[in-house]
């Protein structure tokens, strides 16, 4: 095929970035699996050979990125799954707006209520994703509402729509569908996974989808969570909700990614008996083995939501007869939502330095939207980037990975400011956010800014239970909650003991007193205030690093947009420090050691 302009690169040379000198060939008998490429540099000259399209279209992307020559490599993804979720609404949602979780504008394919005019922007958007190695994408809200619903039914050829320009970049396409699609679309009266009639309306669902889209890839579904209706009303387990669906699917190759968030959203904050870091465990891992096939069942990188800092989810090494789906969250929920600069992949990083050998499939939930920078915060693209490229290969260093976005973004003379504001970004967020691991320090609903006791008397099970001698919440076997106890050895052991559990997850698995020493040698209370004046402070030097970048390096109007965003984030930064220190103060009585102001 060498010499061809493939549809995926709009043709060679004219606006595809690859010139004259790159060869593709497509060689079915080169040896190579799905999606690989041979890719070599030499004499000035990139040869690129793959088995199918998609190898040659990856490697195409790598020639891109390219910069000297370059022995022969081989490069296969790591997961043979690698997707982008969406939290878009159809319809402008009373509460969420366009796009759940979204801070990026409105929606890439709806506005509101109408699919968008703009599918060249798809096109680009799936071009994006294409080029960090995305394969999927499912393009609605995990909570269907009545009008989402129906994407599955009479608002299919959308749908259609959509898949066709994902196709190009051999994306699929996936929709977010409700349990009770049967009764919502179809006016059964009982969508009860067992009775024949639910199982008769999703494989002809299924059908009518795969007679309009033949490489659908399949559903997500977000079950019993958060008031979504689920198997539970029927006295089924989940197992058996996502094999109805599976079961539809299968004839056609689709898939099911179950998700695994389930925890008691009404909980009574009086009640120490449950504990919301263990609901996925307590209730999935007993179906290890149940799934069919074509189900993987997705799970949130860490126990609770998002937070700055989790531990693993133990959900992730405990179901070995199961396709697990590790989820990460690019769009910014709990991590300054696109106003403040936070570098994510080294806490993804880390996590898939743990369960990597353990994932079938890597999900992140998307940053981008109709923003003209796509993510609000220009910077925040470096997350949609590395979510890509990590899922192909988890092994691939953080800052390296920074770096790589950084030269392809940026001019040269930026490189060196965008580097230092972002590579340390998630540790400065952390240290004047919610400390030690501790997480949902934030106000209630909107998840922005610091909002201490927003929900420790909550119904959502997210409490930090600090008084006047401690804080933290005791998930030890010896004394409190069991969750160490859901962890293999050695996890369960190294959480358990405050002689090992790591001083950035201290106050997630115990509760301490104040002067508690960390292995860093500080108290937990002075570590509390070292940590929010330090961070508030990073922030104050970003936004000198940034004024001194003189604008027209990078461009007037991307310059003051990042101008604007920080001032934002060191606005909201002291506002936390405030917030945090006076409050532990006034809590504990221990004074700051050097003095510093505390309110
Ligand atoms: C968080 C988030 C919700 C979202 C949910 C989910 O709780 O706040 O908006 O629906 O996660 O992942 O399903």
């Amino acid at each position: 095929m060498s010499g061809v302009h493939p549809a995926w690169l709009g043709g060679l040379g004219g606006g595809s970035g690859l010139g004259d000198d790159v060869v593709l060939t497509r060689d079915p008998l080169c040896g190579l699996e799905a999606e690989a490429y041979t890719i070599a540099r030499s004499g000035g000259v990139t040869t690129v050979v793959a088995a199918d399209e998609a190898g040659l279209m990856y490697g195409s992307f790598h020639a891109l990125r390219l910069d000297g020559e370059l022995a022969a490599q081989t490069h296969r993804p790591f997961v043979a799954r690698r997707m982008v979720q969406h939290w878009d609404n159809v319809f402008v949602h009373p509460v969420m707006g366009q796009v759940e979780r979204g801070y990026s504008g409105g929606s890439l394919f709806w506005e509101d209520g109408a699919l968008t005019d703009d599918l060249d922007r798809v096109g680009d958007y799936a071009r994006l994703l294409a080029s960090v190695g995305i394969n999927a994408v499912s393009l609605n809200n995990v909570n269907v509402h009545a009008g989402e619903a129906r994407l599955l039914t009479d608002r299919l050829s959308e749908v259609a729509a959509l898949a066709a320009r994902f196709r190009q970049y051999h994306i699929r396409v996936y929709l977010s569908v409700s349990f009770a699609a049967p009764m919502v679309l179809g006016g059964l009266d009982t969508a009860d996974p067992a009775d024949e009639r639910v199982k008769d309306w999703w494989a002809t669902a299924t059908q009518r989808v795969y007679a309009t889209i033949p490489d659908f890839g399949g559903y997500v579904v977000k079950a019993d969570s958060e008031g979504q209706p689920g198997p539970f009303a029927y006295g089924r387990t989940h197992a058996d909700g996502a094999n109805v669906l599976a079961a539809a699917l299968a004839p056609f190759g689709g898939e099911v990614y179950w998700r695994a968030f389930v925890y008691n959203h009404r909980q009574d904050w009086r009640d120490r008996s449950t504990d919301r870091a263990r609901a996925a465990y307590d209730h999935f891992t007993p179906l290890d083995g149940e799934f069919a096939a074509n189900v993987v069942l997705q799970v949130k990188h860490g126990p609770i939501d998002f937070q700055p800092r989790e531990p693993v989810s133990p959900v992730l090494l405990s179901m070995p007869r199961t396709s697990l789906a590790v989820e990460f969250q690019a769009t910014q929920e709990y991590t300054g939502q696109q106003r403040h600069v936070c570098y994510l992949p080294p806490m993804w990083s880390s996590v898939l330095s743990t369960v990597a050998g353990a994932v079938d499939a890597v999900v992140t939930v998307s940053n981008a939207g109709d923003d003209r920078y796509w993510t609000n915060h220009p910077l925040a693209q470096a997350n949609l980037y590395a979510a890509g490229r990590l899922a192909w290969d988890p092994a691939l260093d953080p800052t390296a990975l920074l770096d790589e976005w950084i030269g392809l973004t940026f001019p040269p003379a930026a490189a060196g400011v965008v580097h230092e504001l972002m590579r340390d970004s998630w540790a400065v967020y952390e240290g004047y956010t919610s400390p030690l691991g501790v997480g949902f320090m934030v106000h209630p609903g909107d998840h922005y800014g610091p909002d201490v006791d927003g929900y420790e008397y909550s119904r959502w099970g997210t409490y930090h239970f600090a008084d006047r001698d401690g804080v933290g919440v005791d998930r030890t076997r010896a004394t409190g909650t069991g969750f160490t106890g859901q962890y293999p050895q050695p996890l369960a052991d190294e959480h358990e003991s405050l002689a090992t559990c790591p001083d950035e997850l201290l106050l997630f698995f115990h509760h301490v007193p104040y002067t508690h020493v960390l292995h860093s040698g500080k108290t937990v209370i002075q570590h509390i205030y070292d940590t929010h004046f330090q961070g508030a402070a990073a922030v104050a030097e970003m936004v000198g690093r940034w004024a001194a970048l003189p604008p027209e390096t990078v461009g007037e109007d991307l310059h003051a947009r990042v101008a604007d965003r920080l001032r934002e984030q060191e606005r909201s930064a002291n506002e936390w420090r405030d917030q945090i220190n006076t409050y532990f103060h006034r809590k504990s009585g221990i004074p700051d050691a050097q003095g510093r102001r505390i309110y």
